[in-house]
């Protein structure tokens, strides 16, 4: 009995995706960023002689750096695994290198994955807590939780809040993640896309340009362009004068209203050059906010 509470704990620990995530736990998680941002100590030993594993089987900055700060933070052994560089290139598969880092005493894995749909099987065949940290078009739940970090951060609340995300949809894990999330807070998510770039299987309500600009926070979406079978508009030019946060659309923006963007940015297709550090851009709070809720998230996989 007493195995059988402690294996469901050790799962309980897991971070897969924010869908099937009570809105109570979501909050204690933005609650703990609060606490480790406040902190004026840069590094503690909250973690100390704890061991994690950042997998990234597909390319990764902001998310892959920033977690590796906030294990450092916490004190904890840091192991980093890039696939390029391993055993993946001589045909290993994902969930043998897996047990291979949890076989050598692994605590906790962060795993990033190309294929949707694999993490959760994954998860379910290994003892360690596995930290989603990007999987596929499906869910990027550390993204979503430091741009709710960053909502709430510069509104008080999300409730009522108007959030217009666009682009790329059909290819985005962070316009899931946030759509699932933010809705549990009473939030109202529209999303802006060309028809090629729209998620059909969500239930969400498409808005125009026009009316995306007259949100609180307008999130636009990176187009990924290696996610692309086939040429989704004729030119970056074309896309940015239907879809892109031009210098001209971003004074057109309520004056409280910010700019969002998970980044990386493709400057002047998406989103153009001036308006990536403008005032009301928040591109780069949202990595500095990473960090605390990456701190919040590992803790709670290992405390
Ligand atoms: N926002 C984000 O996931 O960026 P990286 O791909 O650089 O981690």
């Amino acid at each position: 009995m007493v195995a059988v509470h402690m294996e469901r704990s050790l799962k309980d620990r897991s971070l897969l995706g924010l869908k099937d995530m009570d809105r109570s736990e979501i909050e204690s998680i933005l609650d703990r960023a609060a606490y480790w941002e406040a902190q004026t100590v840069k590094v503690s030993d909250k973690l100390q002689h704890k061991f994690i594993a950042n997998m990234f089987f597909e390319n990764s900055t902001r998310t892959r750096c920033s977690f590796e700060v906030a294990q450092k933070r916490l004190g904890a052994e840091v192991i980093n695994f890039t696939a390029a560089a391993s055993s993946v290139e001589k045909g290993e598969s994902v969930y043998d290198t897996v047990r291979t880092l949890e076989s050598m005493g692994m605590d906790a894995g962060v795993i990033r994955l190309k294929p949707a749909g694999v993490l959760e099987q994954l998860a379910a065949q290994v003892k360690m807590p596995l930290i989603n940290a990007g999987d596929g078009n499906n869910e990027h739940p550390t993204q979503a939780l430091l741009d709710m970090y960053t909502m709430k951060k510069q509104f008080g609340e999300l409730k009522g809040l108007r959030v217009a995300v666009v682009g790329d949809v059909v290819h985005s894990r962070v316009a899931r993640s946030n759509l699932w999330a933010l809705r549990k807070f009473g939030a109202e998510v529209h999303f802006c896309a060309p028809a090629n770039m729209r998620a059909d299987e969500l239930d969400v309500n498409y808005i125009t340009m026009d009316e995306a600009l007259k949100s609180d926070v307008v999130m636009m979406l990176r187009v990924q362009l290696e996610r692309h079978e086939h040429n989704m508009f004729s030119t970056p030019e074309e896309y940015r004068s239907a879809y892109g946060m031009t210098i001209e659309r971003a004074s057109q923006l309520q004056e409280h209203a910010i700019i969002m963007h998970p980044a990386p940015v493709n400057r002047n297709v998406e989103i153009d050059d001036a308006v990536v550090e403008c005032k009301q851009a928040r591109i780069f709070d949202q990595m500095s906010n990473g960090v605390p809720i990456r701190m919040a998230v590992v803790e709670r996989a290992l405390s």
